[in-house]
This record gives C-alpha cells, structure tokens and sequence, in this order.
C-alpha cells in the first residue's frame, strides 16, 4: 500500500511539527508531503528544511478568497495543524471533510476560540483557578477550536503554579500524544 500523505500546517516554532516529522520520517504508514506555513521566517520552516520537507507559504487573499489551496493538496490524505492560526475556510473543509485536525492546548470547549492560543490559554486557565489542564486534539470545523474532539490528556495545576508552568506540561502532553493519534487517525480512514 503507498504512504498516505500528511500535510501539516504551522506557523509557529514548530515543535509539534518537529515531533510529527520524526514520528513519520520511517513510518511504513504514512509520510509528511508538504508543510502550509502563513508566515515567511518562522521557526517550523526551518524544521521542515531540517527534515526535506518542501514548504508552502499560504497567501491570506488565495486562502480566504480564493480556493484555499486546495489544488496545491490534491493527494493528501490528512492536514493536521500544530500551531496554525487563521480559521481554515470552506473550499478545504469542503475538500478534506474530516481530515482536518487542530491541536489545542487546553480542554475543549472550555479555553478555546478565537484570541485563546499560546499563553492566552494558560493564563485564562490561571486566572479561573482551575486545578488541571491539558490538550484537545480535535477535527477542524468552520468555527474556531470547535469540531469533535478526538482525544484529550490532562495534567494538574499544582498550587502556586505559572502560566509558563502550564505551559510547559501542557506542551510535553502535546509531544507525547499528537503523532500517535495521528497515526491512529491515518489508520481508520475511510
Ligand atoms: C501548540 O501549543 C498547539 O497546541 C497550538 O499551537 C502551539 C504550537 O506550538 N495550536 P509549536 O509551534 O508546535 O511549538
């Protein structure tokens, strides 16, 4: 059976993305295609060179006006995004019905939405007092963070902890879990 191809979409660091090409770089399975990235010098598009990955730097007015690039995706079997901000528009959800995965560091529906990423979420989880957190890995829809949740880890809020505490737990749940469930989801395509 051919690879299935991932397109994975990151506009940050890029350490999930790091994570999910090394987990896919041997995989019988499945492979890394093609990295979607809306910002020129971000950290992922030197990961993905790191690796050979080609690049592709999505264009706000062809993505949310135009077809989404989705000619660009024709093959792909999965666009998993790890730190790709802007909502993803109707031409590829239409094209990709759920074979669109987020990854949100928080647990889903509460902490999510538009202007809830990086640190935003940690100190909203801070500032509710709440005693656990953690990450919701979920398939994409048309409203922000929103979609059927595949999978959720958690990890507790000791007393007197900091917003870059959280964050950082959250972030190794993330590492840990995201390119695992990403197989899980390559191998139960229809
Ligand atoms: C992660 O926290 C992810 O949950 C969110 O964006 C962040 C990306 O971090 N969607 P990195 O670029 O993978 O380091």
């Amino acid at each position: 059976m051919p690879h299935l191809q991932i397109a994975v979409a990151a506009s940050g660091a890029g350490s999930n993305a790091r994570k999910i090409f090394e987990h896919f770089q041997q995989s019988p399975l499945a492979r890394v295609a093609v990295v979607l990235c809306n910002k020129p010098g971000a950290g992922v598009l030197n990961i993905a060179a790191e690796y050979g990955i080609p690049t592709l730097i999505v264009e706000r007015d062809r993505f949310f006006k135009g077809d989404g690039y989705v000619p660009e995706l024709k093959g792909i079997d999965l666009i998993a995004l790890a730190g790709f901000l802007w909502k993803v528009p109707q031409p590829l959800l239409d094209a990709f019905p759920r074979r669109i995965i987020n990854i949100h560091p928080a647990l889903l529906p509460k902490y999510g939405g538009k202007g809830m990423y990086g640190h935003y979420v940690h100190e909203a989880v801070l500032a509710a007092g709440e005693t656990e957190s953690g990450i919701t890995i979920h398939y994409v829809d048309d409203q922000y963070d929103h979609g059927d949740s595949i999978f959720q880890a958690r990890c507790a809020v000791p007393a007197g902890a900091s917003a870059t505490d959280i964050a950082q737990a959250v972030l190794q749940l993330e590492h840990r879990y995201y390119p695992a469930v990403l197989e899980d989801v390559l191998r139960s395509l229809p």
